[in-house]
């Protein structure tokens, strides 16, 4: 089965381009744009990239079998090592991508929201690397929660636009970035972080990640010799699971589990219903957000509701709308995991893996534990569902994430992580 998106840019009933009408022309230009250089690859456009992926980014990233959560479940676990890509997530792949078609396409300026930082860090890397100016934009929630990547996105030469709209996170700084290039549209390309936004931008999005499965797939048969039997990754709008799964989506065989923030665990309060959470493909209903029809969380009037996540990258009220098709075709499995089940599981891979992952990632690796863990859950389906081979893909790296980490363990009962106390002021 694949989801290639038609000509009109929908996935099913999702997708579409719901945008004001002075944007249009810009989205039909980048269409235009995206066909002829990423799908026909005119002038070398892809050879080009895939050159930059290499040398710039340092691709192809390592598929390493990690032997001590191999053990601790009696299966095989590889990590797709996106945590070794150049800024430190998989987030480059479609930021150098794109700064790349905005260079091809003429435009002379580029703006772009971030949520946890990585894709405003990934695209001011790509923009001072492709010499073209950058301005981001970010809430001021965010800002708070993950300073080293604003710092690291001033020391690359970009402008730091903060966004004090509603909570101040990713879905307020898409809104404000969507403004910033309806006014400028003539010399702007405006780099979407994720597969969502209007068309053409979830499926040019999700082709710039493909370049994850890609490897995958073909690193699979040789370090095993066949295909794993199921390939596991977090979802926030869903781009590293789209370039996780889009080479495997044909492979009926291969199990594809999108893992999903349950925020506070999804528990059900008798007065005030689901608690606050990012799981848009499990708890929300359609939408439309930020120019596609997709999942939202909303509330009865069709309102968005105030996404929740530990985890900034993932703290986001939608998600793409291919990610969205593909859980209602029953090809991708949707499922959640909690704030302290992602802590935990940052922990845990930090100590028997002796790699530190990025929040965001560590919710697919507390998805494992979940489900094949010492106090799993017994949900055999979800179990058998995983397989022998399970490749996990590792996102990004955590070192954003420290404050975070250290202030929320503090604040938690999280059984494995080390006392850091004593040197909480300095010795
Ligand atoms: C390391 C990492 N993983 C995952 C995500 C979630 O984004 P997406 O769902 O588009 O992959 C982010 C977002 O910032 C991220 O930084």
């Amino acid at each position: 089965m694949s989801s290639d998106s038609t000509a009109d840019g929908k996935f099913g009933e999702y997708g579409g381009q719901y945008v004001p009408e002075a944007l249009m022309p810009a989205i039909e230009e980048l269409r235009d744009a995206y066909e002829r250089y990423v799908l026909e690859n005119e002038d070398g456009f892809m050879d080009e990239f895939r050159e930059r992926l290499r040398d710039f980014g340092g691709r192809p990233t390592p598929l390493q079998h990690a032997e001590h959560l191999s053990d601790r479940y009696g299966r095989e676990i590889y990590l797709k090592r996106e945590d070794l890509l150049h800024g430190g997530a998989h987030k480059l792949n479609n930021a150098l991508g794109q700064v790349l078609l905005a260079k091809y396409m003429g435009k002379e300026r580029i703006v772009a929201e971030t949520g946890a930082g990585q894709h405003g860090t990934a695209t001011a890397m790509a923009a001072a690397h492709l010499d073209m100016p950058c301005e981001i934009y970010m809430g001021e929630t965010d800002i708070g929660r993950q300073r080293p990547n604003v710092f690291r996105m001033r020391i690359n030469g970009a402008e730091l636009n903060p966004v004090t709209a509603g909570r101040g996170t990713l879905k307020e700084a898409i809104s404000e970035t969507m403004r910033d290039w309806a006014t400028n549209v003539d010399d702007t390309h405006y780099v979407v972080g994720s597969v969502v936004g209007p068309a053409p931008f979830p499926e040019m999005v999700r082709e710039f990640q493909s370049v994850i499965s890609e490897e995958a797939r073909k690193q699979s048969r040789e370090k095993f010799g066949t295909l794993p039997d199921s390939v596991v990754a977090c979802a926030g709008g869903g781009s590293n699971t789209m370039g996780a799964f889009a080479r495997f989506v044909d492979d009926e065989d291969v199990n594809l589990l999108a893992v999903e923030a349950g925020g506070s665990s999804l528990a059900v309060d008798e007065e005030e219903g689901v608690a606050p959470n990012s799981a848009s493909l499990s708890t929300g209903g359609q939408g439309v957000l930020h120019g596609a029809r997709t999942k939202v969380l909303q509330d009865e009037w069709g309102q968005i509701v105030e996404s929740h996540s530990v985890s900034a990258g993932l703290d986001y009220a939608g998600v793409g709308p291919e990610l969205a098709h593909l859980v209602d075709e029953d090809r991708v499995d949707a499922v959640n995991v909690g704030d302290d089940a992602a802590l935990e599981a940052f922990h845990r891979l930090s100590q028997e893996e002796g790699i530190i992952p990025a929040l965001e990632s560590a919710h697919a690796l507390a998805f494992l534990e979940q489900v094949l863990g010492p106090a799993a859950d017994g949900d055999d389906e979800a179990a058998d569902d995983l397989g022998d081979r399970i490749v996990v893909n590792l996102s990004g790296r955590g070192d954003k994430d420290l404050e975070t980490v250290i202030e929320e363990t503090d604040k938690r009962d999280i059984p494995n992580a080390p006392d850091m106390s004593e040197f909480a002021g300095g010795l």
